[in-house]
């Protein structure tokens, strides 16, 4: 049997890798490996138990306060070993992390075929998301498979000079996630409901470039959408990465109609997502989990690499920047044209069988190589 090495580090990997585990292992005509690096340690976890996968391998890599450097070399020093040991006839990866470009560099090195799931996402500025955007044009200079989840993403690999033979418009795994999980949520738990008679504001925010001075101005922001909106109630589930953590524990910890939380699982965090007003978030994948919802969300970001969802009209960018993010949540909560405009369920990123047609591709080429 030919054998198939996922790789997953992060909670977003897990989360869009898990319906490509199952629909492979569903079908057995290969065998698959699901190896952890553990990049995040307790949301990969969290993730994992959601989806019931357990990992044949575990690199238990996470290291509190990590630097991009010293993770990357951890990464280099296990995954060629964890890729032989696992005799692997191709090695799967997703997105843009540290781990999915270091699983691809490895496999490359160990000329090992690399599949890339949520591969031709651009903003052309190698700072804007920073380290991502690089990490994702290198991921697509070694992968023999490129899984676009959209037209454009598409379009964007061929600009690159990548062969139209080797890519796939899929969709995003994501929606397949998104609506296997969502038939289990049944409402939000108790202790995050918000009060009667106010509506929920849901926010996330991790991104690097926005670390200093960009995190400030949007907690600022935070602040000022709960003092002038006092029927507001915002649940911000908090990132652990310490640059996050403290930021905001210091500026938004003891603000009435703000919830801090530690992160919550899949399904919870769509029962919010379902609940919510708006979103507030810089999150790749809650831009494309949002449309599908039917929910305004307001990017805290200048540039973004899924401009499906503007177009769409559920996402609107705001930058880091107080000002704007303000402005921009008075008329959601005052307008209802534009609030209107924005909640409307689109799907723009596929239709759920992303998962499906990434495993006939993979079996087709792997058991055609005899
Ligand atoms: C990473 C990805 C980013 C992705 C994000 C998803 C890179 C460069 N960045 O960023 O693309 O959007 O994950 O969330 O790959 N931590 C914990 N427990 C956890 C997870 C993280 O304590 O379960 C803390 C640790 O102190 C860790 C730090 O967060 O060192 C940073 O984690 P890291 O994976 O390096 O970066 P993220 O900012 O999470
Ligand atoms: N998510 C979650 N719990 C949380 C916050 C987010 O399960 O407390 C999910 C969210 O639905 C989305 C994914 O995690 O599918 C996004 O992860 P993150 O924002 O960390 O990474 P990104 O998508 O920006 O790479």
């Amino acid at each position: 049997m030919k054998r198939i090495l996922v790789i997953a580090g992060t909670r977003p990997e897990a989360i869009k890798l898990a319906p490509v585990v199952h629909e492979l292992r569903r079908r057995e005509l290969c065998r698959v490996i699901l190896c952890a690096t553990a990049q995040h340690r307790q949301m990969l976890d969290q993730v994992l138990e959601i989806f019931e996968l357990k990992p044949d391998m575990d690199l238990d890599l996470m290291t509190p306060g990590q630097s991009l450097s010293d993770l990357t070399a951890r990464l280099f020093e296990k995954l060629p070993a964890a890729i032989r040991q696992a005799r692997a006839d191709c090695v799967v990866v997703q997105g843009d992390t540290t781990t999915a470009f270091a699983s691809a560099v490895s496999a490359f090195y160990e000329r090992v075929p690399v599949a890339h799931v949520e591969a031709g996402l651009r903003t052309r500025d190698i700072y804007a998301p920073f380290p991502e955007e690089v990490n994702r044009r290198l991921v697509a200079q070694v992968a023999r498979w490129h899984f676009a989840p959209t037209e454009r993403a598409r379009q964007n690999l061929l600009r690159e000079g990548i062969a139209a033979r080797n890519i796939y418009v899929t969709g995003n795994t994501v929606v397949d996630a998104l609506l296997a999980v969502v038939p289990t949520v049944h409402g939000l738990p108790d202790h995050l409901q918000p009060p009667p008679g106010s509506r929920l504001v849901l926010v996330t925010g991790h991104r690097r470039e926005s670390f200093g001075a960009g995190m400030r101005q949007i907690c600022e922001a935070l602040a000022e959408i709960a003092a002038i909106h006092p029927d507001a109630y915002l649940v911000y589930p908090v990132h652990p990465n310490p640059n996050v953590l403290e930021p905001v524990n210091e500026l938004l910890g003891n603000i009435p109609n703000i919830r801090l939380v530690e992160p919550v699982d899949y399904p919870t965090f769509i029962a919010l997502m379902m609940e919510a007003h708006f979103i507030i978030s810089d999150s790749g994948g809650v831009q494309e989990e949002a449309p599908a919802l039917g929910k305004p969300v307001l990017v805290t970001r200048e540039m973004t690499e899924r401009p499906e969802a503007v177009e769409a009209g559920c996402a609107r960018l705001v930058g880091p920047d107080k000002e704007a993010i303000v402005r921009a949540a008075r008329e959601l909560f005052d307008n209802p044209q534009v609030y209107a405009r924005m909640a409307q369920a689109k799907n723009p990123f596929g239709d759920g069988h992303a998962a499906e047609q990434i495993a006939s591709v993979l079996e087709h080429d792997l058991l055609m190589e005899g």
